[in-house]
């Protein structure tokens, strides 16, 4: 199908309105997809223009994005949405370039999850030309400006993204403090941007980085994080700020630790796994599902995952509180936001399936 763009459409805000009007009830942006996905009025897309297998289950992808692109800082994550037979699935992405990336466009590193949804699609079908929904980028795992004296980047596995990001940044931008990259993997082979950190740390004498092994022994240390690898990596830690991303068993340590030290104001964290921390004695009474018409006696689960054992599938991005996809409305009952703690038992309202707990009986519409 081929549709006529009137001519100064993108800058014509009245035409828009009117023409989206007229395309009701699709959106003009459905309809232009047909003719170019990368073609938008309002949604903000990016086409894939590079893929890079890294290692063995980890690939990185460049993506051109449309014009409505605000840009980001590094640090910060954005939502990628796929359609997989016939849906469309959206996960969390952080970016891994520098922010300062002239050609605007942004390297995303996506590790494949053992029966996952997304990573395993875009392992399996991302290629130049595919063309993806792209969210603007958002979060609060950024750098401070000014920049801080001394820079402690402590990263495992894929969790490698945001900090990479923040070291290219700094890099970019001629920052002359201490800067230590303290990378935890299983062996050399898994660690997708090998070459590149060595480079950057060969080019800059202010940037030291650490490799950490917890399989082989030809690491610059062996096996997992403590204080003893602390030490090793930046004795001057206390006097630094610490940005650090990776999986469950690290995040825990490096914060038990800066905990006991008293620097805990100094670390900074992003978590890529889910941590709500459901609370026992919250199940009771009848969670209604009204779209579905389905009904399952509350467990005290998540109401996502209560829906997903009732073999409903609710759209979700994070599991964690933090991009709204798996916003639904509420009807009746009261719900508790395991986040903040706030009940909330008024009808009609949006909540977030993957942090809310029903309190008794709920009706939920999916
Ligand atoms: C802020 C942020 C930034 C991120 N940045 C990156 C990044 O740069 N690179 C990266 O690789 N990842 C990143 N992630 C993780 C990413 O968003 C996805 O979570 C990851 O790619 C897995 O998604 P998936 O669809 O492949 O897996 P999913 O299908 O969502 O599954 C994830 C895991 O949960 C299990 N699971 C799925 N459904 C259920 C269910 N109903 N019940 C029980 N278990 C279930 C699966 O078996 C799998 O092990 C980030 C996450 C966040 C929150
Ligand atoms: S899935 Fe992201 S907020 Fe619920």
């Amino acid at each position: 199908m081929t549709m006529a763009i009137p001519r100064g459409l993108k800058r014509s805000f009245g035409i828009t309105r009117l023409v989206e009007a007229m395309a009701t009830p699709h959106a003009l942006d459905r309809y232009l997809e047909l003719v170019d996905p990368m073609v938008t009025v309002r949604d903000l897309r990016a086409e894939v223009t590079d893929v890079h297998r890294t290692t063995s289950d980890s690939i990185t992808v460049t993506l051109r994005p449309t014009r409505q692109w605000a840009g980001f800082e590094a640090g910060q994550f954005v939502q990628v949405g796929v359609v997989i037979d016939g849906v469309r699935h959206t996960r969390c992405y952080s970016p891994c370039d520098s922010q300062h990336r002239a050609d605007g466009r942004i390297e995303l590193t996506v590790k494949a999850h053992p029966g996952g949804l997304v990573s395993g699609h875009l392992h399996e079908h991302a290629r130049v030309g595919l063309v993806v929904d792209l969210s603007q980028a958002a979060g609060t795992f950024r750098l401070p400006n000014p920049r801080p004296a001394d820079v402690l980047l402590i990263s495992g596995g894929s969790g490698i993204t945001p900090v990479l990001s923040m070291l290219r940044t700094l890099v970019d931008e001629g920052f002359a403090g201490r800067i230590t990259f303290l990378h935890y993997a299983n062996a050399e082979s898994d660690v997708a941007q090998l070459a590149e950190l060595r480079s950057l740390a060969a080019a800059h004498g202010n940037v030291e980085l650490t490799l950490a092994y917890t399989e082989s022994g030809d690491g610059d240390l062996h096996g997992f994080f403590g204080p003893e690898h602390l030490a090793a990596a930046a004795p001057w830690h206390a006097s630094a700020q610490t940005y650090l991303c990776g999986p469950p068993g690290l995040m825990t340590s490096v914060a038990a630790l800066y905990d006991e030290l008293g620097l805990a104001d100094q670390l900074h964290r992003e978590e890529f796994t889910p941590t709500v921390i459901v609370p026992e004695g919250t199940a009771g009474g009848t969670l209604a599902f009204t779209a579905s018409s389905a009904e399952a006696e509350n467990s005290g689960a998540t109401i996502l995952e209560q829906a997903e054992a009732s073999g409903l599938t609710p759209e979700y991005g994070c599991r964690m509180g933090i991009c709204f996809s798996c916003t639904a409305v509420k009807r009746s009952g009261c719900t508790k936001n395991l986040l903040t703690g706030e009940l909330e038992s008024d009808p009609d309202q949006p909540i977030q399936l993957c942090v809310n707990v029903p309190v008794g009986d709920v009706a939920i519409e999916i």
